[in-house]
């Protein structure tokens, strides 16, 4: 082997070397690259016991669960932590803004919008956005309701909703699950009863203290209530929605949101005499319809009402020969006697009338003749 061979030979195995060491870069730029950069992030950020105390003496804690970040469904879309927190790449990060965890909260949820821009642009009009804008920092954002780091299906089972909200809202919860579409909810798994996103709307929630909501309230119980093929699986009637808008009070809640959908109304909608998130079925001895309580729940507004006048009030009945046998027979009467009258009376006028042009018809003719 001569000198030159010999340099050929290193050359080759040098480039041999660079070459694999070329190979591998490759690999490492490729998608190991990004875990092995959430690693870094998680080399820290792992450890339960990681915190940072802000001057106010507030102790945040910086702990991010590895196993629920890679089971959520952001880890299984193999999102990076810095597709979020893209203003980090290393330690140490930039100087903390904020000055309490919440409004880092409030500063960071900004970075959904990236992927999520149609449920943001909704959210912009909420009440929670509204209070927000007010100052009130506790109302809800994105990740108050959706954890970025834990981000799971936020409708299964469906009975996740409900708690969701419950986080804040939890006296009005507990009374929620305690009434009739509540406890169908819990105890039966049931999807056809409504939880708070069915008449609160998810991501543009309205204030539903308004006028307008209050008188477009009864609509919102329609939509299932007169659902023939949905309330006939629980045996409840649909003439509810009907009955009430016939009665002197819906009507004149339905004449009201026509007319003059800013003025309050004093007259009953449906969550008035039921409740709201409390209401229960009227054979249980607790609603505020049943037997027991109506009378009560009439004088709200009729304080001077006494036993018999929730007594012979029809409720959501239309006259029946067995509930109501009076009404019924004297709402048959007027059925059956009206029209009878009225068509007697027609029948009168019309042969009167014919009596008249067949005799003066005739009787020219016959003059005619003459
Ligand atoms: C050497 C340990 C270390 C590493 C590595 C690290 N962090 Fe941090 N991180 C900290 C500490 C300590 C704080 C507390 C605030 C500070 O010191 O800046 C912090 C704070 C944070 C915060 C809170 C807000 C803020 O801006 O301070 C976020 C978010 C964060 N880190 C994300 C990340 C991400 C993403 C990565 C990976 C790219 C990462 N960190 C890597 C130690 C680390
Ligand atoms: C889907 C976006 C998203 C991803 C992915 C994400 N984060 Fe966050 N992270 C946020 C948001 C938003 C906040 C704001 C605080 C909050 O509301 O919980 C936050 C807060 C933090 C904080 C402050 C402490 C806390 O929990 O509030 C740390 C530390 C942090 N993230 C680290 C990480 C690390 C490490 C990863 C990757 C393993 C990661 N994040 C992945 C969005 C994300
Ligand atoms: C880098 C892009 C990205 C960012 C930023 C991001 N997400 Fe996502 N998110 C996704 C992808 C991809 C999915 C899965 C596909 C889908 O359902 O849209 C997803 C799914 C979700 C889901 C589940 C949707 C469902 O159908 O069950 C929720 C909830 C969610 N993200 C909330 C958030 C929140 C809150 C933030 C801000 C903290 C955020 N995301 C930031 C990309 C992102
Ligand atoms: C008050 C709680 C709450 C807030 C605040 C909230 N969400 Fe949701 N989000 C929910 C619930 C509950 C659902 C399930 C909706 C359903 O079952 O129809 C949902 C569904 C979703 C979905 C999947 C379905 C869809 O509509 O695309 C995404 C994505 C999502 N939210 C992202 C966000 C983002 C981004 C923000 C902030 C702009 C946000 N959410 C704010 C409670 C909330
Ligand atoms: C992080 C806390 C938080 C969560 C989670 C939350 N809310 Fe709220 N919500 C608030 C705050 C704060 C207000 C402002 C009024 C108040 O202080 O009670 C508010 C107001 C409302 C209002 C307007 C009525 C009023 O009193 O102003 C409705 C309706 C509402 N929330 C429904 C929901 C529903 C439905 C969910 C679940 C999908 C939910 N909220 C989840 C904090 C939250
Ligand atoms: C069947 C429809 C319905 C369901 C289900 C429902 N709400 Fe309501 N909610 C209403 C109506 C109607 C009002 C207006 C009541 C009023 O003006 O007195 C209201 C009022 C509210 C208010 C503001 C007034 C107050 O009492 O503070 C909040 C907050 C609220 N609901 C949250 C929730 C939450 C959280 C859930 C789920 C646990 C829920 N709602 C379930 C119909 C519903
Ligand atoms: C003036 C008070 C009042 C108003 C307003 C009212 N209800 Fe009722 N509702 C009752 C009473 C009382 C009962 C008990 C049964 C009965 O005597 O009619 C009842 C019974 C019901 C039932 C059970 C019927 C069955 O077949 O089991 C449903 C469902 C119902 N109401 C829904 C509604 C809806 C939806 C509205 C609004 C469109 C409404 N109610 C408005 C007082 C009222
Ligand atoms: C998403 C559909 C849905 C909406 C919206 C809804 N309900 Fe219901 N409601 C049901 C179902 C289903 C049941 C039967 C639950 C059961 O018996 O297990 C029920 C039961 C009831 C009952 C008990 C009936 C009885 O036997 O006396 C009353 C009262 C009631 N709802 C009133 C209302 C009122 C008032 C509203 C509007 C504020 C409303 N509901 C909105 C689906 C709905
Ligand atoms: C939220 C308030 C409210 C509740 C609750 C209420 N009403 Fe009324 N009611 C009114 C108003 C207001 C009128 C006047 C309607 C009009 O002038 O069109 C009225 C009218 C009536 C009338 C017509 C005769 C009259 O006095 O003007 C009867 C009958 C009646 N209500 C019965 C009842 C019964 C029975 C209950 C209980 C099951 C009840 N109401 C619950 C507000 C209410």
């Amino acid at each position: 082997m001569n000198i030159n061979q010999r340099r050929l030979n290193v050359c080759f195995v040098v480039t041999l070397f660079l070459g694999f060491v070329w190979i591998g870069r490759v690999q490492a730029s490729g998608p190991l690259q990004e875990s092995a950069s959430d690693e870094e992030c998680l080399a820290c950020h792992g450890r339960p016991n990681l915190t940072y105390e802000f001057p106010s003496g507030e102790v945040w804690s910086l702990y991010v669960d590895q196993d629920s970040f890679h089971a959520s469904i952001h880890g299984q879309e193999e999102l990076a932590c810095t597709d979020c927190h893209t203003d980090i790449t290393d330690y140490p990060h930039p100087p903390l803004k904020a000055n309490s965890p919440r409004f880092y909260a409030l500063e960071q949820y900004q970075t959904c919008q990236g992927c999520h821009e149609e449920v943001y642009k909704k959210s912009l009009d909420s009440i929670h956005a509204r209070e927000i804008a007010s100052g009130n920092w506790d109302a809800a954002v994105c990740t108050d309701c959706h954890d970025p780091h834990a981000t799971q299906s936020p409708n299964e089972p469906r009975t996740a909703i409900p708690l969701t909200c419950s986080k804040c809202h939890s006296g009005i919860y507990n009374e929620y699950l305690d009434s009739v579409h509540g406890q169908a909810l819990v105890d039966e798994n049931n999807a056809d009863v409504p939880t708070c996103i069915d008449c609160h709307g998810v991501h543009n929630q309205e204030d539903p203290r308004t006028t307008e909501f209050r008188l477009n309230s009864p609509n919102l119980c329609a939509d299932c209530h007169a659902d023939e093929a949905l309330m006939s699986k629980y045996d409840i009637s649909t003439h509810v929605f009907d009955t009430y808008v016939a009665d002197f009070h819906g009507t004149t809640v339905t004449l009201f949101e026509r007319q003059s959908p800013d003025q309050p109304t004093n007259k009953p909608v449906c969550y008035d005499c039921h409740g709201v998130h409390n209401m229960k079925s009227h054979k249980d001895p607790e609603a505020q319809v049943s037997h027991e309580r109506l009378l009560q729940t009439c004088q709200k507004c009729h304080p001077d009402a006494t036993e018999n006048f929730s007594a012979t009030w029809l409720g959501h009945y239309e006259p029946d020969i067995n509930k109501y046998p009076m009404v019924y027979f004297v709402d048959l009467f007027y059925k059956i006697f009206i029209p009878a009258v009225l068509g007697f009376m027609g029948v009168y006028v019309v042969s009167d009338v014919a009596s008249n042009f067949i005799r003066r018809v005739f009787g020219r003719n016959k003059r005619g003749a003459a």
